[in-house]
């Protein structure tokens, strides 16, 4: 998954391409991880951004709800093996019985976002898998950090043609 996701970042026109591309790798690492998605930290709200899986409800999070919202708190990952038991729990479908949520931080402890896993078997989530995980979240965050950085640094006229090439903020 690791060297997928590198090797598609590398290649990756716009932010939303490198986002895409790393969902589409994690959801490929395990059969198990039947709800893979990407939100992103906008104001005080987590935006899904890209997702696999069945549709949600919860496209935009705030940072008081859910397990999205206390791994984003926490600046930690989340692991709870019973949704069910967990009061903090936003459901997103009754087949749901396991989530791992892994923040996205940048180079100074900023929240850029988070990685959001559901499983339809209870305490799906391994050790193996948390590591695995936390490895792609290092790498997507250098990746959203950097494509941030270019599009602030960027002149007037070079933002207006990512802005209409449709490339995520
Ligand atoms: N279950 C999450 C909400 C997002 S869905 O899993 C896609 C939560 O409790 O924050």
């Amino acid at each position: 998954m690791i060297s997928t996701i590198k090797e598609a970042l590398r290649s990756a026109a716009t932010s939303r391409d490198g986002i895409r591309a790393a969902v589409e790798a994690i959801r490929a690492y395990n059969p198990l991880f039947h709800w893979t998605g990407v939100y992103l930290l906008e104001g005080s709200e987590l935006v899904l951004a890209h997702e696999i899986g069945r549709p949600t409800p919860h496209v935009r999070i705030a940072l008081d709800k859910g397990i999205c919202g206390a791994a984003a708190r926490e600046k930690a990952t989340v692991v709870v093996d019973d949704v069910n038991a967990d009061p903090r729990y936003l459901a997103c479908s009754v087949h749901t019985r396991s989530e791992i949520v892994v923040p996205l931080l940048a180079s100074d402890g900023r929240v850029l976002g988070e990685i959001d896993i559901d499983s339809d078997r209870p305490a799906a989530f391994t050790l193996d898998d948390r590591r695995a995980l936390e490895a792609a979240a290092e790498l997507l965050a250098s990746f959203i950090e950097s494509a941030e950085s270019e599009t602030t640094k960027a002149p007037p006229s070079s933002r207006d043609f990512h802005d209409s090439a449709g490339e995520a903020r």
